[in-house]
């Protein structure tokens, strides 16, 4: 973890996850001050800080808050999206064994804002070291009276709210806040079609409100510091700090908080220390293996920020940040990548289903050296029937790479094909015939 930037998530601070030295280091005091204020108030505070979910689409937490049913009688709920599944993406997991408090104050910030009275914390079933961290983290906030009923006194407020820790059974699309519906009904995790949104129609029929374990933890300090000192923080479009992961070809991968709008340049050289051999940058993508990819010659003067990246045609996502040195071989890491989209599909709606197999497929093919040049028109052509026709977003993120690299390393792509071309020659002269024709057609 850097020791530069705000840290208004990972302060390095020894030991933040007890929950004694997060009291000694102000724990609780931004709950102190929402319950001094009205829901309303708490609500139009986050709206006015410009916070935007860190879970990948950058949707206005505030706004998204604001979509709560007030005043009904029915429960409604919160869940809290930990599940954390996408390549290039590693940052909630430092929020649960750094700073797990933090989390639960911002949890207990959001339900008394919305009159939420349970949230549940969904994490997968496979990181048991995080989910471990966290069910710590909460069991010693329920016996010092942070969370449940034992919170009136500590208080002094008649708010309460329970938190269940829940493990999910490990699957990519369980992150999708539908499917993690489903998931934590005891259903199979399938995406649910949009609307009714979970505001109106979410868990057991209830409202319900789906952020992500970054967004809630920074709702601490926007409450601490207030709205108009936290928009001054990075970028005024998309303002704060982000939990940047770094991995891939670099010397100091890891977790970086900085500012929005940082240079990209500057994460990868200056902080990050550039890359081992002094090797060039051949490709980076901006934001978990769903965003479409830069070349290394595109990044000089990016800054990450959604506005700046979706002006150059890519997307923050969720800020996992994934360097591809000069002999990596695009072609590989594109298959990899839809390998990745086609087995994680629920197989709900055709297009993904079959698009994604058929993208694999493809590329499989081009990878082993048996395409032909109409197989990069065809991949880019499943890539389009895919995007958008699709009950969840899974879809999009499956066809974006692909369509990503393609565009970018058509090069790449071609230099594939063009080989084939010449061993076909070579075994129609040696009297043989290769079936990769054959395959083509059956596409
Ligand atoms: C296939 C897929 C996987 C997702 N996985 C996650 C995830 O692991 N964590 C997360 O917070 N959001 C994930 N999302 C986004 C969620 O659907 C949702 O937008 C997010 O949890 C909302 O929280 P936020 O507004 O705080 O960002 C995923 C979306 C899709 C389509
Ligand atoms: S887009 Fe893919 S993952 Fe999403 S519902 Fe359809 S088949 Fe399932």
């Amino acid at each position: 973890m850097l020791e530069t930037g705000p840290h208004l998530v990972l302060p390095k601070i020894e030991n933040l996850h007890k929950l004694d030295v997060y009291l000694k280091n102000g724990g609780f005091d931004a709950y102190k001050k929402a319950i001094k204020m009205t829901s309303d108030e708490v609500i139009a505070e986050v709206k006015a800080s410009n916070l935007r979910g860190r879970g990948g689409a950058c949707f206005s937490t505030g706004m998204k808050w604001s979509f709560m049913p007030k005043g009904n009688e029915k429960p409604k709920y919160l869940a809290i999206n930990g599940d954390e599944s996408e390549p290039g993406s590693f940052k909630d997991r430092q929020i649960f064994e750094y700073n797990p408090h933090q989390l639960i104050e911002g949890i207990l910030i959001a339900g008394y804002a919305m009159g939420i009275k349970t949230a549940f914390i969904y994490i997968r079933g496979e990181y048991h070291k995080w989910v471990k961290c966290m069910q710590d983290a909460v069991d010693e906030a329920y016996a010092a009276g942070y969370i449940g009923e034992k919170m009136k006194k500590t208080f002094g407020n008649d708010y309460t709210i329970d938190i269940v820790v829940h493990k999910g059974a490990g699957a990519y699309i369980c992150g999708e806040e539908t499917s993690l519906m489903s998931s934590l009904e005891g259903d199979r995790g399938y995406p649910r079609f949009k609307p009714p949104f979970p505001a109106n129609k979410g868990l057991w029929g209830m409202p319900t409100t789906i952020n992500n374990v970054e967004t809630l933890a920074t709702v601490v300090p926007i409450m601490n510091m207030g709205a108009e000192a936290y928009k001054q923080i990075g970028a005024v479009e998309h303002p704060g700090t982000l939990l940047y992961g770094i991995s891939g070809h670099i010397n100091k991968p890891g977790v970086y908080e900085l500012p929005t709008g940082t240079l990209l340049t500057e994460i990868l050289f200056d902080l990050c220390g550039g890359v081992p051999n002094n090797k060039k940058i051949k490709a980076i993508i901006p934001g978990g293996s769903s965003m479409p990819p830069l070349r290394g010659d595109e990044i000089e003067g990016v800054r990450m920020d959604n506005e700046s990246l979706r002006k150059i045609g890519t997307y923050i996502g969720t800020a996992g940040v994934m360097v591809m040195d000069e002999d990596t071989d695009i072609v590989k890491v594109t298959l990899r990548i839809a390998h990745f989209y086609h087995h994680e599909s629920c197989g709900q709606c055709t297009p993904c289903r079959e698009g994604c197999g058929w993208m694999e497929k493809i590329l499989k093919r081009i990878y082993k050296g048996e395409g032909t040049s109409q197989d990069i028109d065809l991949l880019l052509s499943v890539a389009s029937n895919i995007e958008g026709n699709t009950i969840c977003a899974l879809g999009d993120a499956a066809a974006w790479p692909v369509r990503g690299f393609i565009l970018k390393f058509r090069d790449e792509f071609e230099a594939r094909v063009k080989k084939q071309r010449s061993f076909i020659s070579l075994n129609v002269v040696h009297g043989r015939r290769n079936t990769s024709q054959t395959l083509v057609q059956t596409v």
